[in-house]
């Protein structure tokens, strides 16, 4: 029987230490790759993939997320009032509609496996999508939608894989790669944050994945592992051994927007990509770039 992907879960628990004073009092989340909060982009890329559902797993001051989500009564007003039927428009246009999100807390920094975990109730028994924010994705169609494609065929669980330098694949989880099959490959093995020497290959997870409900219960059975936490890597390679995984090598350019250089760099190449700035935005660059 087929089953379609109906919900995404989108942990957003994390501090975004890495962009204090910013994010103080702002989720790292709803910082702006040009005008458009990372998370929206997120919720973009799922939808565009057919996803009905958006669940978030939130944390303590994460309060905005759900206010950006939600109606905003007196703004539509006076953008009616004013004329601005365009940006009215658009507003209306995004907003998932009453019934379509849901939010949960972790309530603790426990890891990623535990983020996903807290999502178990909300998901119930049926594959999600998985969708972490901070890797912004620039990608035509999008990437879940193209792992959406690969799930047609193989109804198993799916990861968005990339190729980085070898001397990046300590910061991410790493696959092995088993034998090719149309667009996707089998996935032999995974290790989180491994060493150089110990990474199966520079093929890193890329924040997007497809995973089958089996995966709860492995997680509740998960010990803490790399950097004490409950890691969603570790829940998948116990998965693994009943379930198949499989690799897709999408096309499309990310932007890990968790670190600065990633998210200006995410800024930048939006800019310049931007229909209505594109242009004026590069005449800037180049001459900032000479000067
Ligand atoms: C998480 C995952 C890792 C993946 C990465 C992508 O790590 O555990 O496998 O490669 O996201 O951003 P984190 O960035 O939360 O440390």
């Amino acid at each position: 029987m087929k089953r379609p992907i109906r919900k995404a879960v989108f942990p957003v628990a994390g501090l975004g230490t890495r962009f204090l004073p910013a994010t103080k009092a702002i989720p790292k989340e709803m910082l702006t790759i040009v005008d458009r909060p990372v998370i929206q982009l997120a919720v973009d890329e799922a939808r565009e993939a057919g996803i009905e559902h958006f669940i978030f797993v939130t944390g303590r001051n994460k309060g905005t997320i759900e206010d950006h989500f939600d109606k905003q009564y007196e703004l539509e007003d006076t953008l009616r009032r004013r004329g601005k039927l365009k940006e009215l428009e658009a507003l209306t246009r995004e907003l998932p509609q009453a019934g379509q999100t849901s939010f949960t807390r972790q309530q603790e920094p426990l890891g990623l496996g535990h983020a996903v975990w807290c999502a178990r109730e909300l998901v119930g028994n049926e594959p999600f999508a998985l969708l972490l924010p901070d890797m912004f994705i620039h990608a035509t169609p999008g990437c879940l939608k193209q792992m959406m494609e690969v799930y047609q065929e193989t109804q198993s669980n799916i990861i968005a894989v990339e190729e980085v330098p070898w001397e990046d694949v300590h910061r991410y989880g790493v696959v092995a790669k088993g034998a090719q099959m149309g667009n996707a490959f089998e996935i032999t093995g995974m290790v989180e944050k491994p060493k150089r020497e110990a990474a199966p290959s520079n093929l890193i997870i890329s924040g997007r994945y497809i995973l089958q409900p089996e995966i709860f219960p492995e997680i509740a059975a998960q010990e803490p592992g790399a950097g004490g936490e409950i890691q969603l890597t570790d829940a998948m390679i116990r998965l693994m051994g009943s379930k198949p995984f499989h690799g897709l090598k999408f096309q499309g350019q990310t932007y890990d927007c968790g670190d600065k250089l990633g998210f200006l760099a995410a800024n930048v190449a939006s800019g310049l990509a931007h229909p209505e700035l594109g242009a004026k935005f590069r005449q800037l660059l180049d001459g900032m770039l000479k000067g």
